[in-house]
């Protein structure tokens, strides 16, 4: 196996090490800022100069003891974050030094990691690759998984996403718009739902800091709900189910409400709907349907070569802001989809 250099490297390497499991919402002293040296490659590896990281919900659930779809992030060890960089040493055939790649990093500046987990960054005309990264390399995928083939609208259908400011619910409210749907969003703050229909051209908004969901949905969706694009679970879930139509369709994204609890959840008290409503409920996770990635970034760059797909960025500088900007998801702070640009 041959062992290329890139020509100048930094001396050291900032990294973010998961000092304890968190209990609840990440203390300080759970993910501490270190410096070490930077890692040279073994047989298989890469190693990589982080240029962006994307914060995701997920990233708290890996950093629990608890196996996800994917094992734990180890004590002691970088926090693991999706990220896209640029090869800076190779020990695989997969790819060289100069290489732009996108797969599961570590929030450090520098991190070897197997090639196999990463792929080329895809090429798409017209759009920038940090917006490629943000958005097409793993959002909107999710969005369009969970619409196409969970929810399938029908033109006319009612539809309601939650988390619909957000990164993966303002791509899929206008995912089933496109679809021939009437959408509407549930977001937290004023601003956010005039994001929802001004900037995501869904048809109606609910704020669920300061109105009441249940009172709003019947409002805003007197003929019932159709199908449910959920990210937040919880209260929102149930209320939602509570007024789903007979053969309903629930894609089950996420529960970010749930994300830092630190006591088990109760389930949803309208459970019994699921059964009186035949509804079909599905969790999914994106990374099932690796594969299947060109038909979604085909299908919404065709959208947005019609104007018809808009998104928002939250851009955080340096490596020194990553856990602040993890944080802004569950303070609903981020306006967009939430990234941290480490290197230039
Ligand atoms: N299944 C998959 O494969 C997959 C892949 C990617 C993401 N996801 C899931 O998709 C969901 C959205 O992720 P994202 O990356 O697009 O993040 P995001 O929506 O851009 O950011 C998270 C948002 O969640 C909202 N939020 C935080 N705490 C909340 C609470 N207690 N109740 C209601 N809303 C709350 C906030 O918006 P407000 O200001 O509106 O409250 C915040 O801005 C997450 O559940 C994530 O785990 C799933």
């Amino acid at each position: 196996m041959h062992t290329q250099e890139a020509e100048a490297v930094s001396e050291s390497n900032r990294q973010w090490i998961l000092k304890k499991r968190p209990e609840g919402a990440v203390r300080d002293s759970d993910i501490v800022l270190e410096t070490g040296a930077i890692p040279k490659p073994a047989e298989g590896e890469i190693v990589i100069r982080t240029l962006w990281l994307s914060l995701d919900p997920a990233n708290r659930a890996w950093m629990n003891e608890t196996p996800t779809y994917m094992d734990p992030v180890p004590v002691g060890g970088p926090m693991y974050g999706l990220a896209m960089g640029e090869v800076v040493e190779s020990a695989s055939d997969r790819f060289s030094p100069g290489d732009r790649v996108v797969g599961l990093g570590r929030w450090a500046e520098y991190a070897a990691v197997p090639a196999d987990a990463f792929q080329p960054l895809p090429d798409m005309p017209g759009i920038p690759g940090r917006d490629v990264f943000g958005v097409f390399y793993l959002v909107g995928p999710t969005a369009y998984f969970g619409i196409h083939d969970i929810c399938e609208p029908r033109a006319g259908e009612t539809v309601v996403v939650s988390g619909a400011a957000g990164a993966v619910g303002s791509i899929a409210g206008q995912l089933a718009k496109a679809a021939g749907a009437r959408v509407i969003g549930i977001a937290g703050g004023e601003q956010k739902c005039g994001w929802v229909t001004d900037n995501y051209g869904m048809d109606g908004a609910i704020d669920y800091k300061n109105e009441d969901v249940g009172e709003r949905l019947d409002a805003l969706c007197p003929e019932g709900v159709d199908c449910f694009f959920d990210n937040v679970g919880g209260s929102i879930l149930d209320e939602v189910l509570g007024r789903m139509n007979n053969f309903g369709r629930v894609a089950q994204c996420g529960a970010i409400s749930m994300y830092n609890a630190d006591a088990p959840q109760p389930g949803p008290y309208n459970y019994l709907n699921i059964v009186v409503r035949r509804i079909k409920i599905q969790g999914f996770i994106v990374l099932d349907h690796i594969d299947r990635y060109p038909e979604a970034y085909e299908h919404m760059a065709g959208l947005r070569s019609q104007g018809k797909l808009n998104w928002k960025l939250e851009e955080d500088e340096g490596i020194e802001s990553l856990l602040s900007a993890f944080r802004k998801l569950f303070s609903g702070e981020n306006a967009g989809k939430m990234m941290v640009r480490v290197a230039a």
